[in-house]
This record gives C-alpha cells, sequence and structure tokens, in this order.
C-alpha cells in the first residue's frame, strides 16, 4: 500500500537531524560561504526581506536547514527551520507524487486513462471528444487547451468541494486545441487532486497524515503571519489569514500546501533518491518518479523568465512541462524545479539529480513584484548550484544586489486600474440584484443604505464595493487586496434598458466570465454557452498586464500561483 507508506513519510519529518557525518572541512568552509551570501543578500536595499528559510541536500543528506529574518514583524519573533510557509503551486509536485503512489497500487489505471473512466459519468467537458480523451497525463502537463479563468476573486473563492468542481468541469471552454500549447491551469490541478482522492478512496487529508506539516487546506499549525507589502522602513501590510486558509479548502492540490525548511529536505531527497523513504523502502515507483520528471510538453523560449548565455555569464534553461515540476538545465546540468506564491509567500524548490542534491527556498512576504522576489530565490538557487555542482560561482555579493544588472535590466511597465468616475450613470438600485454564473455561482449587489455605497459578495472571500467608470456602465470590482486586485468589469442591459448581466473580461484568449441576473443554477446545464460579449481589447489588456496596482498609498497585490 503504496500511499500508506507515503502517510508514514510525511508524519516521520518533523525528527530530521543533520547528519554531522557528511560535512567535511570543505564543504563546512562552502556552508559558512553560503550563511553570509544569504546574510548580505537580506541587506539589500532593492530587495527587502521580511523572512527567509532554506535547506540543502547534497549527496542524499540534509546538509544545510535554515532560517533567517524575522516570523513575525509585530512581536519580533525570529523563524527557523520549523517555521511553516505556504508553498503555492509546489503543491502540484506533491499532487503528482501522490497520484504516482496511488496509481503504483492500482491494476488497469494509468496515467493514459481516460480521466471520465476513473471519474464516471458525471464528469464531462462541453466536447465529447475531449472527454473521451483526457487523461492524467494531459492534466498535469497543462496541455488539455482548457479554460483556465485567471480571474483570482472569482477562481480561487469557489464555494464548492472538489467533487462538485468536477461536476462543473463541464461549463470550461476550450481556447486552445487540445494538446497543442501548453496552458496552465490551476483548477485542473484541483481535478487531478481529487481524481486521487478518488482512487485512494479517502480525502487528501488522510492521505497526507495527521502530523505532517504538509497540510491540504486545513489551517496549518505553527504558521507564522505573512505580509503583503514590506518596506526597509517597516511598512508592511499583513495578510488576512482567514481568508486565506478558508479558500485553500478546495485548491489544495494546485496551491494549498504548507510545509517548513525541514520536511522539504526530506521531500527532496524522496525525489532524489528516486522514490525511497527514510529507511530505504520504496515509497514511489522509481518509474512513475522518472515520468514526472521528465518533459512531458514542451514550453516555448520565455525572454523574460531564462537566463540567455549570450547575455548573463551562465545559461539557464525552461525546457518543459515534467508533472508538477518544470525540467530544465542550469550550466549545462538537470535541474528539476517549481516555483510556488501563495498570498505572503513565496518558495521555489531546484532538485540536481547530478549531485543528488537540492534547494527549497521560502520567504513569508511580499511576492510582487514578482520579478524582485522571483530573483531572491533564483539568485540563491543559483549560488547553491554552484556550490552542490561544484562549480565556480558567478554570483557575489554585489551582483546578487544588483542583480540582473549588470547583465540586463527590467522592463516593467505597471497598468494602473482607471480612475473611478464621481457616479454611476443610473440610479444605484438599478444594479442590484443576484448575478448567477454556472461556474462560479450568485454574485449578489446590494446598496447600503448607511455609505451609499454599492457593494457585492460571490464567493467564498469575494466582497467589496462596486466603482463606477465612466463612459457607460462599467465599474471596478474592489475586492479585499489580499485575495485579489480591482477588476473591470462592465454591466449590460437589455433591450428594454434593465441591467441583466455583469460581464467580466479575462484574458485574451479566455472568454468573458458572465453573471446574468436571476440565473438559476439548478439548471445551468441547459444554458447555451456564453460567446464573446462587447468588451474592449483595452480592458482585457489591463487585466492582464496587471502585475499590481497602487491605490490610496497602499500596494495592492495580485495574489496569484504561479
Ligand atoms: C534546525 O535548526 C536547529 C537549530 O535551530 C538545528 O539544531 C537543526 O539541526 C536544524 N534541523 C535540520 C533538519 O537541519
Ligand atoms: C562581483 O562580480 C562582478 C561581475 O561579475 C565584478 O565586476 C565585481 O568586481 C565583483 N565584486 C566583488 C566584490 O567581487
Ligand atoms: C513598456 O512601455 C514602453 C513605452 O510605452 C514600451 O516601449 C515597452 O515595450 C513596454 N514594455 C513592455 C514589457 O510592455
Ligand atoms: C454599510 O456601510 C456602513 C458604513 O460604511 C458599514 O459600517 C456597514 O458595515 C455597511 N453594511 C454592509 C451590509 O455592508
Ligand atoms: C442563486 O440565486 C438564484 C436566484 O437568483 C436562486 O434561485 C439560487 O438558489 C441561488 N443559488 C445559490 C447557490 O445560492
Amino acid at each position: 500500500m503504496a500511499n500508506f507508506q507515503l502517510v508514514f513519510f510525511f508524519s516521520s519529518t518533523l525528527l530530521v537531524a543533520l547528519s554531522p557525518t557528511v560535512i567535511t572541512a570543505a564543504l563546512e568552509q562552502d556552508l559558512a560561504d553560503l550563511d553570509s551570501f544569504i546574510q548580505s543578500l537580506m541587506e539589500c536595499e532593492s530587495k527587502p526581506i521580511v523572512g527567509l528559510t532554506i535547506s540543502l541536500v547534497k549527496n542524499g543528506d540534509v546538509v544545510f536547514c535554515k532560517g533567517y529574518g524575522k516570523r513575525d514583524l509585530n512581536q519580533g519573533l525570529p523563524l527557523d527551520n520549523r517555521t511553516i510557509f505556504g508553498l503555492g503551486s509546489i503543491s502540484k509536485s506533491f499532487t503528482a507524487t501522490l497520484l504516482a503512489s496511488v496509481l503504483a497500487e492500482r491494476d488497469g489505471v494509468t496515467l493514459d486513462t481516460p480521466l471520465v473512466d476513473i471519474l464516471g459519468h458525471d464528469f464531462r467537458f462541453q466536447d465529447e471528444f475531449l472527454t473521451k480523451k483526457t487523461t492524467l497525463r494531459d492534466v498535469l502537463a497543462h496541455r488539455t487547451g482548457l479554460q483556465r479563468f485567471p480571474t483570482k476573486l472569482l477562481q480561487f473563492g469557489m464555494d464548492i468541494d472538489r467533487a462538485e468542481l468536477t461536476r462543473r468541469v463541464r461549463h470550461f471552454s476550450q481556447v486552445h486545441p487540445f494538446r497543442s500549447v501548453f496552458y496552465y491551469n490551476n483548477l485542473l490541478y484541483t481535478l487531478a487532486g481529487h481524481v486521487a482522492e478518488r482512487l485512494a478512496g479517502k480525502p487528501l487529508n488522510s492521505c497526507y497524515g495527521k502530523r505532517s506539516s504538509s497540510l491540504w487546506g486545513r489551517r496549518p499549525f505553527n504558521v507564522g503571519p505573512s505580509y503583503l507589502t514590506y518596506s526597509r522602513d517597516g511598512h508592511a501590510l499583513l495578510v488576512d489569514r482567514e481568508e486565506t486558509f478558508r479558500i485553500q479548502k478546495l485548491h489544495a492540490p494546485s496551491g494549498g500546501m504548507a510545509s517548513n525548511a525541514a520536511d522539504m529536505a526530506r521531500y527532496m531527497q524522496l525525489h532524489l533518491s528516486g522514490g525511497k523513504g527514510p529507511d530505504g523502502r520504496t515509497l514511489v515507483p522509481d518509474e512513475l518518479f522518472r515520468e514526472s520528471h521528465t518533459v512531458q510538453f514542451f514550453r516555448p523560449y520565455q525572454p523574460d523568465k531564462e537566463l540567455y548565455r549570450p547575455q548573463y555569464p551562465v545559461g539557464v534553461r525552461n525546457n518543459g512541462e515534467g508533472f508538477g515540476l518544470i525540467v530544465g538545465d542550469y550550466r549545462g546540468y538537470r535541474r528539476l524545479f517549481r516555483s510556488g506564491i501563495y498570498t505572503g509567500f513565496s518558495s521555489l524548490m531546484s532538485l540536481f539529480p547530478d549531485a543528488s542534491g537540492g534547494v527549497f527556498t521560502s520567504l513569508n512576504g511580499p511576492a510582487f513584484p514578482s520579478h524582485v522576489y522571483i530573483d531572491v530565490h533564483s539568485i540563491l538557487h543559483y549560488r547553491v548550484a554552484d556550490m552542490l555542482l561544484g562549480l565556480e560561482p558567478w554570483l557575489n555579493t554585489t551582483t546578487a544586489c544588483s542583480f540582473p544588472q549588470p547583465w540586463a535590466t527590467y522592463d516593467v511597465n505597471m497598468t494602473m486600474p482607471p480612475a473611478p468616475s464621481r457616479d454611476f450613470p443610473r440610479d444605484k438600485r438599478d444594479y442590484e440584484g443576484t448575478f448567477g454564473n454556472p461556474l462560479f455561482g450568485n454574485l449578489t449587489i446590494r446598496l447600503n443604505s448607511t455609505d451609499g455605497t454599492l457593494r457585492f459578495k460571490v464567493g467564498l472571500v469575494g466582497h467589496g464595493i462596486l466603482l463606477p467608470i465612466s463612459p457607460g456602465n462599467r465599474v471596478l470590482i474592489n475586492g479585499p487586496p489580499s485575495q485579489s486586485a480591482p477588476v473591470v468589469a462592465n454591466f449590460e442591459e437589455t433591450q428594454g434598458g434593465a441591467i441583466n448581466r455583469l460581464v467580466i473580461p479575462v484574458a485574451s484568449p479566455e472568454p468573458p466570465v458572465v453573471f446574468v441576473r436571476g440565473l438559476k443554477l439548478t439548471d445551468v446545464d441547459e444554458l447555451p454557452t456564453e460567446e464573446g460579449c462587447a468588451v474592449s481589447g483595452a480592458e482585457a489588456t489591463v487585466y492582464k498586464m496587471w502585475s499590481y496596482c497602487v491605490q490610496l498609498g497602499v500596494a495592492i497585490l495580485v495574489f496569484t500561483f504561479i
């Protein structure tokens, strides 16, 4: 029973100790150098960091596992190798690993079994061909071409369970031809987690064991506060934890795991040992692990995300998608990696099989502007990789601070939300009501008679105010800053002039998300699919380009998984 062993594996990880025998004098020197490198990175003016944790595996052994900075700014608490961090999309690697262990014990079910054969006929996509053909491999490698709904307010606030999500995928539109492009999809990873639950015959929580720090949607114990913004002068915006953890109940498989540096070291050892546990027993069969470490689908070259050798002293490439991991190379050596962002946390895990080594880092502070914080992780991983692989380091404390200079500069354009106008073009009461969407449920709008604002509510965490934008019936949907950036949308009228639809444009090529007044969510199956609505391309672009916006002097940051 491989997955029971997996439970044991994660449950037994809390008492990991460094094995002193592996620390030679040379390694001791390397680790001392790394320690001072990290301390000076923490001081960089350009990269304000609240706290950082790191663990390192070399030749299969945990050789370094430490915390830096603060866990809690208010109380001045230090951070250590037991402090829990949100893993964001590194959760996807856990989902793929769990599936591998579950598949290993099931006859007749493989990565290439159509999902419909596992999930039954309550599950279907809009397209019959897709329903028949889509397999776990397609979902895990992000190659279905299905809609991903990149509106955080909606996607992460869904107030349903995973079984219901399985039923609602029938409303996902096809935005790219099947198996034609890499199109990252959080909701489908959540679906993959549900496949694991169905095959294991028990909920995800129990697949991972009670004592594990890696929790599925339960509120992790020992987790400190985290921060949406932070500046050197001490200004910090605290994440609303209550809301943040609530939404992870559904999305645990795609972004809701939490763990600490010590346990993540053990997770890296599991990958590096070809699926063996601490006592040498096989927890996940090597063949399945090898599949997840192999490119399943090629990604196009991403000029903004890769270090290109003629420009940088080294080359760092992303070759394509394995399962929950990206397969790439670093200075010619194989690298398997995955980054994750979860409101107030950002993390990166890199494995270097040639050195039987790996590194995990996590920050408990802002993740945006993403280039700054992704860089902090990358810089640390490059530095550690040089050490693990015995290469001359190419980053020093000066270039770590100035990175990507002197080699490159960022060209980052921030798009601000349009400024609200003074008034709505119609009586505010015209907008009141309940608007339904087959996937996201009801969005209700009410006029607050005390302060005269229009307030909305949708899903688990979507609540806030609607502000008018001229011209026309456009609005800014202003949700909680921990969950979402403001979203531009527009109301549409019937021929008789009544407000009957709220249309939320989503980045191209996705169709807009449409909420229809009075939609009965019980008979949604009979509804025709919504096709392109009158949404200006400019609005969709605003949404897409919006890495963050500054409003009322406080940075409001986009919550996302990457
Ligand atoms: C965690 O840090 C403590 C010191 O705070 C250290 O004694 C211990 O070895 C570290 N744990 C691991 C797994 O390295
Ligand atoms: C750091 O590296 C840069 C470029 O590689 C070099 O110009 C600089 O002199 C180095 N600084 C230190 C302190 O070694
Ligand atoms: C940013 O804006 C400048 C000037 O409008 C433009 O030339 C540049 O291409 C833009 N960069 C990106 C990444 O969109
Ligand atoms: C209405 O507005 C008042 C004043 O801003 C606020 O205190 C109250 O909570 C609001 N009521 C609702 C239901 O949003
Ligand atoms: C959504 O609102 C409609 C009325 O507009 C109602 O019939 C339906 O029960 C509501 N659905 C939920 C899930 O609250």
